[in-house]
């Protein structure tokens, strides 16, 4: 997507002290860009790689946002003058793929005496990393963490005057910086922050480790930054936090609110016109907020649900405070009361003390849930969560197991993707089809991936197409 849109580039009216404090750094930052621009003979250019999830993505809008605005110009590829590699290590594969660029990268910036290379997000926060990055990738000139992404141009700066690698992690924060730089990926939708952190310490999890404790945004902030986003033809929104479910806890007296409250305050803005919102815990999902789905046109027919198991032993194990009883009973009451929904999950297969047995309960469950889709994944363990010290699952149990799970998922999930056709659905345009530029792809409201005959005009519009044939995970349709 080539016509990337920047929020926030100038100073706002009402910004904090902290906000003002980046703008300097980011001007100082523009002189220099421009020393280097004035070497080079032409723009430097900035390539953000994202690992991990929507809040990863969100962040690297964030970066995205500030290096443009001092003046580097955007690339894809990571033959540029800066890149930034903004990690995850919620499984072990994500540790390994950044350790994999790192080593690919080194041979670029060899050719290039000018290139710069950092490293952010939430890797950085796990000491084994900084410690393995410090000895085996000397090559990198600037690593910061996750609490301190709001101090990407003051480190910048910091980078610029030194030829040593700058390391700056912080252990947690309450801080919450507003009115910083952003650049969208798509002018049409976008992702937004409405809690940071996690305190939920499933005992798999690094993620209450890596992101500090859990921070709900005002909602003043929020609602602003969406009519913001709505003014700027933004007619998708994603609200996000690793459990939306908890949001609202901790805010002063006077602004006090729950996540059914906010949504049904972000119905009301007008412009946007669907709202998706991601993660629910199972644990806390309100009447409040299914009968606020069920009530609004406007909030995506989807709910994404993580199971993680279905067997009551290992929930425990997990700390996720659910049955596999109370999921299901959960599961049916969202059914009968959004007919239309659809229904994902996340499962894990392996956690330390899974028999056999376990499994075969979390394919029970996702049967009887009929998810409409699930994203499977073999534990894995990380260093200083509870579980780590449990005894592990050998790969002789848990691969079969997971292979026998994935089955079932894909099973269940293309008797459920079938249940449309013939309808009519509003989809929202995304892009030019990648194999066939005759046909366009949009998302349904439950998220379904929807091709039909169209061009580039309709890219960020919806349009009601009729469902003309199931294909798996996809449909393909005509306008109507
Ligand atoms: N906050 C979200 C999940 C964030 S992590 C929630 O609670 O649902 C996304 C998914 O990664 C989790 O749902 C879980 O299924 C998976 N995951 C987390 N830690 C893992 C680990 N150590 N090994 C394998 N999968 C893990
Ligand atoms: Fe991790 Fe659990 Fe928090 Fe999700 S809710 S981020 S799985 S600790
Ligand atoms: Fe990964 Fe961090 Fe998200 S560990 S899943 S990028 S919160």
């Amino acid at each position: 997507m080539s016509s990337n849109e920047i929020l926030h580039s100038n100073l706002s009216d009402n910004a904090g002290e902290e906000t003002r404090r980046q703008f300097s750094y980011m001007e100082k930052a523009e002189s220099y860009v421009k020393e280097l621009s004035e070497k080079l003979g032409r723009k430097p250019t900035a390539c953000v790689v994202t690992f991990g999830c929507q809040m990863n993505a969100r962040d690297s809008e964030k970066l995205l946002g500030i290096l443009t605005k001092i003046g580097y110009e955007e690339v894809d590829t990571e033959d540029a003058d800066f890149v930034i590699y903004n990690t995850c290590t919620v499984r072990d594969n994500a540790d390994q793929r950044v350790f994999g660029r790192l080593g690919y990268v080194s041979g670029i910036k060899k050719k290039n005496p000018y290139m710069k290379i950092a490293l952010c997000g939430c890797m950085m926060q796990e000491q084994g990393a900084i410690e393995k990055i410090q000895k085996s990738y000397r090559h990198v000139d600037l690593i910061f963490g996750t609490h301190n992404i709001f101090k990407f141009a003051e480190l910048l700066c910091t980078m610029f005057e030194s030829d040593r690698m700058i390391i700056d992690i912080w252990k947690d924060t309450n801080q919450i910086v507003e009115d910083l730089p952003i650049v969208r990926k798509y002018p049409f939708k976008s992702g937004i922050n409405i809690m940071f952190g996690c305190n939920n310490f499933c005992t798999y999890c690094i993620v209450p480790y890596v992101r500090g404790r859990e921070r709900s945004r005002n909602p003043r902030d929020i609602i602003r930054e969406i009519e913001y986003l709505a003014a700027d033809g933004v007619k998708e929104i994603m609200l996000l936090g690793q459990n939306v479910n908890s949001y609202g806890k901790g805010l002063p007296e006077d602004e006090q609110m729950s996540f059914a409250e906010l949504l049904s305050e972000v119905c009301k803005v007008s412009g946007i016109e669907r709202v998706r919102f991601m993660t629910s815990h199972p644990k806390d999902l309100s009447d409040d907020l299914i009968k606020v789905i069920a009530e609004n046109e406007k909030v995506a027919r989807h709910i994404h649900l993580p199971l993680q198991s279905g067997s009551d032993e290992i929930l425990k194990k997990m700390n996720r405070h659910y049955t596999k009883e109370s999921f299901l009973k959960l599961v049916d009451k969202i059914r009968t009361a959004i007919p239309d929904v659809s229904i994902t999950t996340d499962i894990i297969v392996g956690f330390p003390g899974e028999t056999d047995n376990d499994v075969d309960d979390t394919i029970d469950v996702v049967k009887k849930a009929a998810f409409d889709n699930a994203f499977t994944f073999i534990y894995s363990k990380r260093t200083g969560t509870p579980a780590a010290a449990m005894e592990q699952v050998p790969e002789s149990v848990s691969k079969p197991n997971f292979d026998r799970l994935l089955k079932v998922v894909q099973e269940t999930a293309k008797q459920q993707a079938q249940r449309f056709t013939g309808q009519t659905h509003r989809v929202l345009v995304e892009d030019i089809n990648e194999q066939d530029s005759s046909l366009v792809t949009g998302r349904m409201s439950n998220n379904t991936l929807v091709h039909f005959p169209g061009d580039a005009s309709l890219i960020g519009s919806f349009v009601d197409v009729a469902l003309d044939e199931c294909h798996g995970f996809y449909y393909t349709g005509h306008a109507i």
